[in-house]
């Protein structure tokens, strides 16, 4: 039967994988309010098409941090590839570089900087986790560096991991014939954060991934953040933390037009991208269709995720009036709070 949206992926990867690898990658924190709250927040948004326009020619090109990208459609990290797809995070860089896009590579990856670099050319983020051991965070972001990744997404949502009872039940852990790559050999400390002292050390932009509040949004760019991912680490931290699409209008006004504000967070149809470019964000990322398409058909399948959303959002642009990026507006959404204050 042929797959015809980016969600159909995730019950076939269910059939197709071990049960402790599928609860890994789907589940949420504890009641899993929030990863429920993440998809039903993006549904309570409606749109205020405009017609009459002529829409032959849709632009969804855009420019991210000085790169020129096919389409706000980007890649989060995701932990461990390997587990879904024995390709891992190769088939995910192969399928971004195809799709014109980013993928982040996350740090505890089962494919290292460099070799998700000799898959050929591609822009790649790294993210990263700071810990306390300031040499650990140097080797790595100098690995990287070197790899030719462009920029750090430095995750400040983790100062502990989440309570995923599913991890819990199953005992969780990594399969023996795989390891965290680019931590091979590394002795580890607690975490800290410190985006200054990052800085000073590298010349990548630092990304700074997990704000949902408007006091953190200014935090980071007094701090020199390059730009913020609204994220809720795909609701797998805090539970009872809002969607990340009904927190982006705040972190955006925080960030005050000095820096880029992106979302990830429930991210499946083209209809959800629009909603959060017309809410501020420039643009989007993608968690668990990666690993779900990656499960089900390896590099084809996350190639088909980008052309799915691709499509969709294509198709949501010409049906609301819009040529390119910039005719997007708030005024092509309503959201709870325009109906009730
Ligand atoms: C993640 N996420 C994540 N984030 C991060 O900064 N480093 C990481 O290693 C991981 N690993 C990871 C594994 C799995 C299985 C999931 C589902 C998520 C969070 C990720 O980057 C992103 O914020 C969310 O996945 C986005 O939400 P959706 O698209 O999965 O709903």
């Amino acid at each position: 039967m042929e797959i015809t949206n980016v969600t159909e992926y995730q019950a076939i990867a269910k059939q197709k994988l071990p049960k402790m690898i599928y609860d890994y990658y789907a589940s949420g924190a504890e009641d899993e309010w929030t990863l429920q709250e993440n998809r039903e927040a993006f549904a309570r948004i409606l749109f205020r098409p405009r017609i009459l326009i002529d829409v032959s020619k849709i632009d969804m090109t855009t420019t991210i941090l000085g790169f020129k990208l096919s389409m706000p459609i980007m890649i989060s990290p995701t932990a461990m590839q390997k587990m879904a797809h024995p390709d891992g995070e190769y088939a995910t860089a192969r399928a971004a570089s195809a799709a014109g896009t980013i993928m982040t590579l996350s740090s505890w990856a089962t494919s290292s900087v460099e070799e998700v670099a000799s898959t050929g050319p591609g822009i790649r983020f790294f993210q990263l986790y700071v810990y306390k051991d300031r040499k650990v965070v140097e080797q790595l972001v100098r690995r990287a560096e070197k790899a030719g990744f462009k920029a750090i997404a430095l995750t400040v949502d983790t100062p502990r991991l989440g309570r995923r009872e599913a991890d819990i039940k199953n005992r969780f852990v990594l399969p023996p014939n795989l390891t965290l790559k680019n931590f091979e050999g590394l002795d580890l400390g607690k975490m800290d954060q410190d985006v200054k002292w990052l800085q000073s050390i590298t010349t990548m932009p630092i990304l700074v991934k997990g704000v949902i509040t408007a006091e953190d949004s200014r935090l980071a760019v007094e701090n020199g953040a390059a730009g913020i991912i609204v994220s809720n680490h795909g609701a797998r931290q805090l539970d009872y933390v809002p969607a990340t699409i009904s927190a982006l209008e705040e972190v955006v006004k925080g960030a005050g037009g000095q820096i880029p504000v992106f979302l990830d967070g429930g991210v499946r149809r083209g209809t959800d991208v629009f909603k959060a470019l017309a809410l501020g964000a420039a643009g989007v990322f993608i968690g668990r269709p990666v690993v779900f398409s990656l499960a089900v058909a390896g590099e084809a399948g996350v190639s088909n995720v980008l052309k799915m959303l691709r499509d969709e959002f294509e198709l949501t642009m010409a049906l609301s009036g819009c040529n390119s990026l910039a005719d997007i507006t708030r005024n092509h959404v309503v959201t709870e709070a325009d109906k009730f204050g």
